[in-house]
């Protein structure tokens, strides 16, 4: 059995958290598959004993396919020990990085009719090179509200490697589920 870890990225770095998750997994002797939510793949849900699903924000919302993968899923989700991880940039700051502090998550987590066992609040990372001019405009703007990077020459990656690799050990511990 193999641990399904999926996630819904726009720049890369939600990718880059499940990969990382995906090595640690792999330490304590569990095999995984990464898959992209958005590549729309059939899942043969029957290989796998957990899942894991991570998403990132833009403007303040995930990505319309994950509800949607959600609710296609639902039963195998809520059957499956589960867990969900978020990736933004509020979460660089400390007040904001729990699923109960982070509005977006608390927020998911308060409307999804997937229940998953663990969740966690990652800081993602700002790129102001990769973006286009409007994107690096508001990003700038928000930054400067938040008391952020300003200076659109850097990308910063706010993501605490420690933090995910923490995530790892509590999702290696998930234990199995009565199946409904
Ligand atoms: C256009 C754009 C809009 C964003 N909007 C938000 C937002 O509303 N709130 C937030 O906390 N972070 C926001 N972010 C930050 C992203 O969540 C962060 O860069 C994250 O690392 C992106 O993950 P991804 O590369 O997996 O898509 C935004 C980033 C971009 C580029």
């Amino acid at each position: 059995m193999k641990t399904l870890i999926l996630y819904s990225t726009r720049d890369g770095q939600t990718r880059e958290i499940a990969t990382r998750l995906g090595a640690e997994l792999k330490v304590s002797g569990l095999e995984s598959d990464i898959l992209n939510l958005h590549d729309n793949a059939s899942i043969h849900w029957a290989d796998y004993d957990r899942v894991v699903l991570g998403a990132s924000i833009r403007y303040g919302h995930f990505h319309r396919s994950v509800s949607a993968f959600i609710q296609k899923h639902l039963q195998q989700l809520n059957n499956l020990p589960s867990a969900f991880f978020s990736v933004n940039l509020v979460a660089r700051k400390p007040e904001k990085n729990t699923p109960e502090t982070n509005s977006y998550t608390r927020k998911f987590l308060l409307n999804s009719p997937w229940h998953p066992d663990c969740c966690a609040v990652f800081a993602g990372a700002l790129r102001y090179p990769r973006y286009g001019w409007l994107d690096k405009f508001m990003i700038r703007l928000i930054m400067k509200m938040t008391d952020g990077e300003t200076d659109t020459s850097k990308e910063v990656v706010y993501t605490d490697w420690q933090q995910v690799s923490f995530f790892a050990v509590e999702i290696a511990q998930l234990g199995s589920k009565q199946q409904a």
